[in-house]
């Protein structure tokens, strides 16, 4: 009886060349990548990866909602399959590394288990999945929520990006309205992702074990107030829809700051009508990013909110109409999956760190149908969601081990595949 091979070492040069090359698609002059869902340039880069995934020996499907499944059979055809991945749609002046990493990272995988002629026991998967940012699209991580059931597919197809275009109609419009959307059997999950927040760097750890994710309720806010000129019209006399607005903006933030230090609330998007300098507003609509470590907590920060917009309801006339557009509960991850990474990365050599997410992940979608977890690599400066954001090759490549051994041991590693299949 011959030695089973031992885990493989992934190829860090060749991860962080895909990385590079995928970051071209979409590049911009200061360095980063904007590639908003379902776009052209979205299309070019899932065009891309599937080439890259053939290429590495994976057939690829996919599904209705348009992620992308990249499968490399193992010996037991009736064994759920370990799912890895990520999204590679990004903000409109995102970084080069945010979903990206976690896609590229499981494809240098495949790679790597293909080099060294891996034969696993279950199948693996590396997955893009659909509009993971949510900047174009609303719900954010909207692939993922179709395939575990958070989201409908009906309600997704119909989702509208700002100028009334459909995620359907874009999905047929890029050729990636694929069929089916029945999700097929998950033993787990696994994704790797740069951290996006400080903590790593300032401890100077290498990996983060995540052990839970923050929850996040989004709103639209449309203030109506009326529109006249900037001069004749008295102060006593004016609806100024910015003015009641503007207070909203800074109670979001006190808010936050009031639940420190695990709260977070963010206006990202204003529209001011009509938009003259000259002209009293008379419409501004906004976004709301609310996010906490408890649903609790959560409730009372959407009830101050809604506090305040009686109190300016009540002293000025304006209208103030608030609509919840996205819920994501807080959660943790399965604790057999988090042993299992906090393992691999001692293995690999590393101290890991517990660490919370405060951003949102597919894998957050995952953990519903599939024991999941996730991956922290260090991000510089703790900067993401920019076009300067960037981690080191060491920490990419680290990671990516990381993430293999967990696929791995959750896989089985039963002999020496025959080369030439
Ligand atoms: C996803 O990028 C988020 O906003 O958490
Ligand atoms: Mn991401
Ligand atoms: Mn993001």
């Amino acid at each position: 009886m011959t030695d089973l091979p031992s885990i493989p070492s992934i190829d860090g040069p060749r991860l962080w060349t895909s990385i590079m090359d995928l970051a071209r698609i979409g590049a911009t002059q200061g360095g980063g990548v904007s590639r908003l869902a379902l776009t052209d340039l979205d299309k070019e880069a899932r065009c891309t990866f599937i080439k890259w995934a053939r290429e590495a020996g994976c057939e690829t499907r996919v599904d209705a909602i348009g992620n992308i499944f990249a499968r490399r059979r193992g010996r037991s055809p009736d064994r759920p399959a370990i799912l890895m991945g990520s999204h590679i749609d990004t903000q409109p002046g995102g970084g080069k590394f945010d979903g990206n990493y976690g896609v590229l990272a499981g494809l240098e995988i495949m790679r790597s288990l293909r080099d060294n002629n891996i034969e696993t026991d279950a199948d693996i998967e590396v997955v893009v999945w659909t509009n993971e940012e949510g900047s174009r699209f609303v719900p954010l991580m909207m692939g993922s929520g179709v395939f575990s059931g958070v989201c409908s597919l009906s309600d997704a197809l119909s989702a509208r990006d700002s100028e009334g275009v459909s995620v359907g109609e874009e999905l047929t419009r890029i050729g990636f309205a694929g069929d089916g959307h029945v999700p097929h059997a998950v033993d787990s999950y696994f994704e790797a992702h740069i951290e996006q927040g400080p903590v790593l760097e300032r401890t100077e750890r290498t990996i983060g074990v995540v052990v839970g994710a923050l929850g996040q309720r989004w709103f639209d806010c449309t203030v109506t107030g009326f529109e006249s000129h900037a001069g004749p019209t008295p102060m006593t006399h004016r609806r100024d829809a910015l003015q009641a607005a503007s207070i909203l903006i800074q109670r979001v933030v006190e808010l936050a700051k009031s639940f420190a230090p695990n709260a977070r609330g963010t206006v990202g998007q204003v529209a001011v009508h009509p938009n003259s300098r000259n002209v009293i507003p008379g419409r501004v609509h906004f976004s709301v990013d609310l996010r906490a470590e408890d649903e609790e907590t959560l409730d009372s920060m959407a009830s101050s909110l809604c506090e305040t917009i009686e109190t300016i309801k009540q002293n000025q006339s304006i209208l103030i109409d608030l609509v919840e557009v996205s819920r994501v509960p807080a959660m943790r991850f399965d604790a057999d999956c988090v042993a299992l990474v906090d393992r691999s990365a001692r293995e690999a050599g590393y101290d890991p760190l517990e660490i919370v997410s405060g951003a949102g992940h597919d894998a957050i979608n995952l953990a519903k149908v599939a024991p999941s977890a996730m991956i922290f690599i260090p991000c510089e400066g703790g900067v993401s969601h920019n076009e300067i954001e960037h981690a080191e090759p060491d920490h990419v490549t680290a990671g990516a081990n990381v993430l293999m051994r967990c696929i791995c041991h959750r896989a089985g590693i039963v002999g020496v595949a025959n080369p030439s299949h």
